[in-house]
C-alpha cells in the first residue's frame, strides 16, 4: 500500500520564524567580523573611493570615528591598510615608526585598543613606487627573500605601534617564518599571525587597488599569488603557513572560492578566516544601486555562506553595517 502522505516532512521545521531559528545550523554574529579600513597620510577630508561606494580613505580622525563606530555595533577587529604620502622602491614607510600605519596603530590603541582586535596588513604594495608586494631585483623580478627582510621589519614596526595581530599578504615564500622570527626576537612574542595563507591572483581585487593605490605598474602578481585553478596547492601553503607558525589562516577572495574554504576548514584546527573582497562588495553595490538585488538581503546572505563553508572570521567591508543588521 502506498503511503497517503508523506511521513518525512522538511517542511515541518521551517514553519515559523520560531522553528527556523532554533534550527539554523549556521550562526553569524558581530564579532565574527573583521572591517578593513583604508588611512592615507596627510588629507584633511576623508576621500571617497568611487568603486566602493560607502568606503572611504579616512584621515587619522575619520578613522578613530569609525572604529568607535564599529566596537559600538560589536565587530570582533580591524584591519589598517595605509597610504603612504611617498613611495619609493623599497616601501621605506612601511616600516618607518612615523609612517601612516603605526601613527594610526598607536591612535587606535588608544581609542579603542582594548574593545576590538587591532589587526595590520603587512605588505609592500601600498609603499613600493613600483606597486609590487616585494623588492624587484634589476632583472624586474619579485625578489623573494630580500623581501623577507622588509617584511620582518615592518612586523617589528607594527608590532611596536600597538598591533595584535599582523596579516601578512604578500604571498612570498617563508614569510611567515620570518616574520614570527623578527617579532619573537624582538619580544614581540604575544603578537599573533593571521596568514593570506591561500591568496589567489584574483580579478575582484579591481577596486582595491584603487582604495589602496596599490596597482602594479607593470605585470602582474600571478608569479606569487596563486593560481585559480588550483585547489591542493592551497591546502599545501597553508600547511607551510601553520609549520611556519601562523595562528591563524585566510582564505581571499571569498564567494568564487568557497570550494577552497571548505576544504582548509576541513584540514585545519586553527581560526580559518575568509575575505570578501573589493570586487565582491563593488558588485553587489552597483546591482542594489540599480535596484536589481535586495542590498542588505544579499550581505548578510552572502556572509552567512562563509560561515557555512567552514569561515570562523569575515573580513567584510560591509562589516560594522551587518553589526547592526544582526543586532
Ligand atoms: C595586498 C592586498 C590586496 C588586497 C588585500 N591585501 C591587493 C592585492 O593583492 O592585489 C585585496 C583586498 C580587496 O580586494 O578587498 N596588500
Amino acid at each position: 500500500m502506498s503511503a497517503r502522505y508523506p511521513v518525512a516532512r522538511p517542511r515541518r521545521l521551517r514553519r515559523t520564524p520560531a522553528l527556523r531559528r532554533l534550527v539554523a545550523e549556521t550562526r553569524l554574529r558581530p564579532e565574527d567580523l573583521i572591517l578593513p579600513v583604508f588611512v592615507k597620510e596627510g588629507i584633511t577630508e576623508p576621500n571617497p573611493v568611487g568603486s566602493m561606494p560607502g568606503v572611504v580613505q579616512h584621515t587619522r580622525d575619520s578613522l578613530r570615528k569609525a572604529a568607535v563606530e564599529a566596537v559600538e555595533a560589536g565587530v570582533g577587529g580591524l584591519i589598517l591598510f595605509g597610504i603612504p604620502a611617498a613611495k619609493d622602491e623599497r616601501g621605506s614607510a612601511a616600516d618607518d615608526p612615523e609612517g601612516i600605519v603605526q601613527v594610526a596603530l598607536r591612535d587606535l590603541a588608544a581609542e579603542v585598543g582594548d574593545d576590538i582586535v587591532l589587526m595590520a596588513d603587512l605588505c609592500l604594495d601600498e609603499y613600493t613606487s613600483h606597486g609590487h608586494c616585494g623588492l624587484i631585483t634589476p632583472e624586474g623580478e619579485v625578489d623573494n627573500d630580500a623581501t623577507l627582510e622588509r617584511y620582518a621589519s615592518i612586523a617589528r614596526a607594527q608590532a611596536e605601534a600597538g598591533v595584535a595581530v599582523v596579516a601578512p599578504s604578500g604571498m612570498m615564500d617563508g614569510q611567515v617564518a620570518a616574520i614570527r622570527a623578527a617579532l619573537d626576537e624582538a619580544g614581540h612574542s604575544q603578537t599573533a599571525i593571521l596568514a593570506y595563507a591561500a591568496k589567489y591572483a584574483s580579478a575582484f581585487y579591481g577596486p582595491f587597488r584603487e582604495a589602496a593605490e596599490g596597482a602594479p605598474q607593470f605585470g602582474d602578481r600571478s608569479g606569487y599569488q596563486q593560481d585559480p585553478a588550483n585547489a591542493r596547492e592551497a591546502l599545501r601553503e597553508v600547511e607551510l603557513d601553520l609549520a611556519e607558525g601562523a595562528d591563524m589562516v585566510m582564505v581571499k577572495p571569498g564567494l568564487a572560492y568557497l570550494d577552497i574554504l571548505a576544504k582548509v576548514a576541513d584540514a585545519v584546527t586553527v581560526p580559518v578566516s575568509a575575505y570578501q573582497v573589493s570586487g565582491e562588495y563593488a558588485m553587489v553595490e552597483a546591482a542594489a544601486e540599480k535596484g536589481w538585488l535586495d542590498r542588505e538581503r544579499v550581505i548578510l546572505e552572502t556572509l552567512l555562506s562563509f560561515r557555512r563553508a567552514g569561515a570562523a572570521q569575515i573580513l567584510t567591508y560591509w562589516a560594522t553595517e551587518a553589526a547592526r543588521l544582526l543586532r
